[in-house]
């Protein structure tokens, strides 16, 4: 069957505005599903699909499986450890071994950048990137739109800066691709060793004063500082890291309007985000979460074929 999205869900680089704003558009029904008694619709009952997670993931894994549950589909979860890979096998041979046993798609996580890529041009089954290095982080990027969506009304104009270390970030890239295409007007602002060059050229306006960024925004995006992927001297310490960039209620109290803090998580509390913040008034970082869900069954149901309008698409099967 031929889905809107071509055959795998590798980056939003690769994906079109329309194909972007499907993908959210579907997500909405699909945000009903979760607040049901019965948690379960039937759309994707006969498919089998494999959650390859060979790096560390509580949100990402446990939320595709959760979407994949009430969509109905067979689910199996294999990580590095307990399986062959941890005994040399390669990635394409686990995959193609899977799907020697008749599968339908692969949700992967992997440390290596192209990853996700490298597999989709090797399996028939369709393949999900969730999260491959430095690369992309499709389904975060996506979550993150969903969720300024729900809260503005649109993306189109919006001021998104993306605060922290874009450097090592998967979720910094997808975010920048989704929310250009979007029409979203975007930041980049952090301490220059943790920022990647020439994202000017992409139109992205780059920052080094959280202050300017607060000034500025009408949501900041904080991202985690990656201190497994530096190999040090990225910043002087954490705690003049926090000093100089982590965003804080007494910063916050100085933006000009009512700004929206997202996080895709997991945080370092009091290193880029302080707690009164994450849990405080003007933190999404919880409806980020739920809005996984919807936003990762929704691109589960297309990459399987499924119609823009799932509830008329349900309404015919009935
Ligand atoms: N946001 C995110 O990718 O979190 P996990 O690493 O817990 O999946």
């Amino acid at each position: 069957m031929t889905s809107l999205l071509g055959k795998d869900l590798i980056g939003l680089e690769g994906l079109t505005a329309d194909q972007i704003t499907a993908i959210l558009d579907t997500a909405e029904p699909f945000k009903e599903v979760s607040e049901r008694s019965i948690k379960k619709v039937p759309a994707l009952r006969g498919k089998t699909i494999v959650n390859l997670f060979f790096e560390a993931s509580t949100r990402t894994r446990i939320s595709f499986e959760f979407a994949e549950k009430r969509l109905s589909a067979d689910t199996v979860n294999v990580a590095s450890q307990g399986s062959s890979v941890s005994k040399g096998e390669t990635l394409v041979d686990t995959a193609r071994n899977l799907e020697a046993m008749r599968i339908d798609m692969v949700v992967i996580r992997h440390h290596s950048s192209g990853a996700a890529q490298f597999l989709g041009e090797r399996i028939r089954s369709n393949v999900i990137n969730a999260g491959d290095g430095k690369h992309e982080h499709p389904t975060q990027g996506l979550l993150d739109l969903l969720t300024l969506r729900d809260r503005f009304g649109r993306i189109k104009g919006l001021k998104v800066a993306i605060c922290g270390d874009v450097l090592h970030s998967r979720v910094a890239r997808s975010n920048i691709w989704g929310l250009l295409k979007l029409g979203a007007q975007v930041a980049v602002c952090g301490p220059p060793t943790l920022l990647p060059r020439g994202l000017e050229s992409l139109g992205v306006t780059v920052m080094h004063h959280i202050e300017d960024a607060i000034g500025w925004a009408d949501a900041l995006n904080v991202l985690r500082l990656q201190l497994e992927r530096m190999e040090g001297g990225f910043v002087p310490s954490l705690r003049e890291y926090n000093r100089i960039f982590g965003v804080t209620r007494e910063r916050l109290e100085r933006a000009p309007g009512d700004i929206v803090v997202l996080h895709p998580g997991p945080m370092n509390r009091g290193v880029e985000i302080d707690s009164d913040v994450a849990d405080g008034p003007h933190s999404v970082i919880l409806p980020q979460v739920t809005n996984g869900v919807a936003v990762r069954m929704a691109v589960l149901y297309l990459l399987a074929g499924g119609a823009p309008d799932w509830r008329s698409q349900a309404a015919d099967e009935r």
